[in-house]
């Protein structure tokens, strides 16, 4: 048992007779000359605020009673300061969304804070240091609340009332003393100039309506009416008392979303009712313009959308009931420059009209705004095509983040759709360091989840108690399963746990253990190209009971790794039962085949480990037969994609996937990028779907395609085991590929692999995380000569553990550290 007191690395520890605490005193990062890089930095608190210590339990709404409006109030508080300050920590929860304001300047620099969260039943607070804001004397507090989520009523959301907030100020004086000020009746209430404000919409601004200095100390309340005493109705009046929305206060603990990056325009067309503007990029977030010479009351809009017309106007059907529209009417007041700040769009285009002269191009910026992740992955290879395809799959999946994982952000959508999330969180963990992300999410799955253990479809949710189709909703069991193996860390399947097995509980009832009924299904294969019901992929049977199969043996995965031995054997059996019944019911050993023979219902089997062993050779090469027999083309929607590419390449058929992923006809992700795609589209065909209503060009799950780039092409193989412990390096050296590279940030720094074709072999670069294993796979290389750093292969390398010879393939266990080969 350790001693109380610091440990050498500057932990703090305290016995107690059966544990130990461990707390944070000290942080150094120290970079490779030992030089302290965290010395002297700024920390601000965040988890352990103790929200029963927040003060007066009040919330503030500035319009009026709890009533849909599109209301977006500004309130302030004026307050004085009788010392000098040592220390100010600010914590805001506000609902939908909210900016905070001190001393007349922006706190923080978070964009549609906070994170969506089912508010009644958590609410997330941002917390900031606002030490160096505060001084003796006069000073101010400013919020500006916007409708977010909260207010807005949609498919599968229903609103909770108005915009409102709670703040709290703790002040620590210099000499000792320390005053808390929060959020109540005594704060001040006026419209700001946000006449509108939606999500789907877009907003609308009257910059006459503006309050100078509103956030500032000084502002005299009684007399301030805005730039324009006509346009501004009303003065300041006290704030409202509202009811809170219920939820429990908890940390933000994911990045905010942010500006991440900015695109300039270029003017495609002159139209009678304004410029045509092309960002080359189809993104999501928002429009930044400058105006110049406007009168007071000029009314300019801005219209998003993906696509253009056959005749060059803005494509806004799919858009189906989201107006997209920003408009900003001008003070007149010399150059003025507009954002929006509590909406956001999916956009490729714009059309800017009402423009005062000529609108050049300079004075306008696209923004993209999304959960503000770092990234964490980089591929390329000698195919440009699949750069492209790589370049859509990072847009596709970071423009459908916003606090959630999105299906698309541009349609009356925006929602956690659960079957597209599972889909794509793989590519997304290895571009991104999206792991908070995903853990927020997950504790979103605990607030929708029913006490019998089934969640919905989409998440948060407000519009149905009923259950998901259970091959979308498998994100309760997958999503921790894949964060903990790019992340290394158990604390989410230890945090999960309870809610995972009421999950696979709930189905393998359903089920009997056995084959879980069509009649659960909603979308199964859905977007296939083969055996469709309309949208719908089938047999929803089989499609169910193979993800039940894949759920229970992974949660019997979980309870190994976390050495809960009894429910991991228990599960392994629910699992073999629910495998036995799937092969009786769909399997035909005559074809080799599984259901109705599609890609889909081959490749499924196959990539769960549903197929018994002695068939999957033949299963196999049936899925082979049948995609050559198909052109070398996909016919699979969202179920069967992912299976279908990842399946065919480690069954010994990675040149055919790479034929299915490099694709330049339809249907493909190849055929998209030279369509124009700049993100990945809903449908395969969604350049024939313009104007159907369901179609978007901005949609999440296809984006899975860049997962393949670097498992497959790249070789960076994370598999059961943690990244953190373990990896394979097993690049596929595709006929017509003749470089491939994948780098990936772990927790443990950097993993990499990198080939290129040379003179009578190739030449592989691998880079083994610290404190880890990698099992380098070197393929066609038996009969070759192989060395690494120029030296022969041999276990007496430093770093290399062993060397052995599978098939024509060399296969060396090393250790971490940064190794050469050369096969000749
Ligand atoms: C969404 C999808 C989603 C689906 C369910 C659509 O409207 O955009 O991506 O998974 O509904 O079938």
């Amino acid at each position: 048992m350790a001693t109380p007191g610091l440990d050498g690395a500057g932990r703090r520890i305290e016995s107690h007779d059966e544990w130990a605490c461990f707390a944070l005193a000290a942080l150094a990062v120290r970079d490779g000359d030992g030089t302290d890089l965290a010395a002297g930095s700024d920390v601000a608190a965040s988890s352990t605020v103790e929200t029963d210590t927040w003060g007066r339990d009040h919330l503030v709404n500035g319009v009026a009673e709890s009533e849909m409006a599109s209301s977006s109030p500004l309130l302030r508080r004026e307050f004085t300061l009788d010392g000098s300050v040592e220390s100010a920590r600010l914590h805001v929860a506000a609902v939908g969304y909210g900016e905070v304001y001190c001393n007349g300047e922006r706190v923080g620099s978070g964009r549609l804070d906070p994170a969506w969260t089912d508010y009644e039943r958590r609410v997330l607070y941002a917390s900031h240091d606002v030490s160096d804001r505060l001084s003796e004397g006069e000073n101010a507090l400013g919020l500006w609340l916007g409708r977010g989520w909260f207010a807005k009523r949609s498919a599968h959301w229903l609103a909770d009332g108005s915009p409102r907030a709670r703040a709290t100020l703790t002040v620590e004086f210099a000499d000792g003393r320390t005053r808390t000020l929060s959020t109540g009746p005594d704060w001040l209430a006026a419209e700001s100039p946000l006449v509108e404000n939606d999500i789907y919409d877009g907003e609308a601004y009257d910059a006459r309506r503006e309050r100078d200095g509103w956030h500032a100390p000084g502002l005299d309340a009684d007399t301030d009416a805005g730039a324009d005493g006509d346009a501004t109705p009303d003065a300041w009046d006290a704030a409202a008392v509202v009811d809170g929305p219920g939820g429990t206060l908890e940390p933000q603990r994911i990045e905010p979303m942010g500006v991440v990056d900015t695109f300039d325009a270029e003017v495609v067309a002159e139209r009678e009712d304004g410029q045509i503007l092309d960002f080359g990029q189809n993104l999501t977030g928002w429009v930044e313009l400058a105006i110049e010479g406007a009168e007071a009351g000029d009314e300019i809009t801005i219209r998003h959308a993906e696509a253009l017309t056959e005749d060059g106007a803005l494509s806004t059907t799919d858009l189906r009931s989201a107006d997209a529209t920003d408009t900003y009417v001008a003070s007149g007041d010399g150059v003025e420059t507009y954002e929006p700040r509590f909406t956001y769009h999916g956009f490729r285009y714009a059309q800017v009209s009402g423009y005062p002269g000529e609108l050049d191009a300079d004075d306008v910026t696209a923004k993209a705004v999304h959960t503000a992740m770092d990234r964490r992955g980089e591929f390329a290879c000698s195919n440009e095509d699949l750069n492209q395809v790589q370049h859509n799959a990072v847009w596709g999946l970071r423009g459908n983040t916003h606090s959630i994982p999105e299906d698309c952000p541009q349609r009356d959508e925006r929602f956690g759709w659960t079957g597209d999330a599972h889909i794509s969180t793989r590519a997304l963990l290895f571009n991104f360091d999206a792991v908070r992300f995903d853990e927020k999410w997950l504790r979103d799955h605990d607030d929708a989840a029913s006490a019998m253990g089934y969640v919905p479809d989409v998440i948060p949710d407000k519009s149905s108690e009923d259950p998901a189709d259970p091959t979308w909703s498998i994100t309760r069991v997958m999503i921790p399963w894949y964060c903990y193996r790019h992340d290394g860390d158990v604390g989410i399947l230890r945090e999960q746990y309870e809610g995972m097995r009421a999950y696979v509980d709930y189905w393998l009832d359903a089920a009997g253990d056995g084959v879980l009924a069509g009649e659960y299904g909603k979308y199964g294969d859905w977007l296939a190209f083969e055996n469709t019901d309309g949208r719908r992929g089938l047999p929803h049977d089989l499609y169910n009971t193979a993800f039940l199969y894949q759920v229970t043996d992974t949660f019997a995965k979980i309870a190994a790794v976390l050495g809960n031995e009894a429910d991991a054997e228990r599960y392994r059996d629910r699992a073999e039962s629910v495998a036995e019944s799937f092969v009786d019911r769909f399997f035909d050993p005559e074809a080799g085949e599984f259901g109705p023979g599609t890609q889909s219902s081959f490749s499924v089997p196959l990539f769960l480990g549903l197929v018994p062993e002695e068939e999957v050779e033949a299963v196999a090469e049936n899925l082979a037969e049948k995609v050559r027999a198909d052109g070398g083309k996909l016919r699979t929607g969202f179920l069967g994609t992912r299976p279908l590419i990842h399946t065919l390449a480690d069954h010994g058929y990675a040149d055919l996937a790479y034929e299915v992923v490099s694709q330049p006809e339809q249907p493909g992700w190849v055929y998209m990028a030279r369509n124009g795609a700049t993100t990945m589209w809903e449908r395969w065909n969604s350049d024939e779907s313009v104007g159907s209503g369901m179609n978007s060009l901005n949609h999440s799950p296809f984006t899975h395609v860049s997962e393949f780039l670097y498992e497959v092409l790249a070789g960076i193989r994370i598999g059961d085991c943690p990244v953190t412990e373990h990896v394979t390096v097993a690049p596929a050296l595709v006929d017509g590929l003749d470089w491939a590279e994948g780098r990936v940030e772990t927790p443990n720094g950097p993993l990499e692999s990198a080939w290129e074709r040379t003179d009578g072999g190739y030449d592989l670069s691998v880079t083994v995380p610290w404190n880890g294993t990698a099992t380098v796979r070197l393929p066609e290389a038996a009969d070759a000569e192989v060395t690494e750093s120029g030296a022969e292969l041999s276990a007496d390398v430093s770093g290399i553990r062993s060397v052995d010879r599978e098939g024509d393939s060399v296969v060396v266990e090393v250790g971490s550290g940064e190794y050469e080969f050369r096969v000749v």
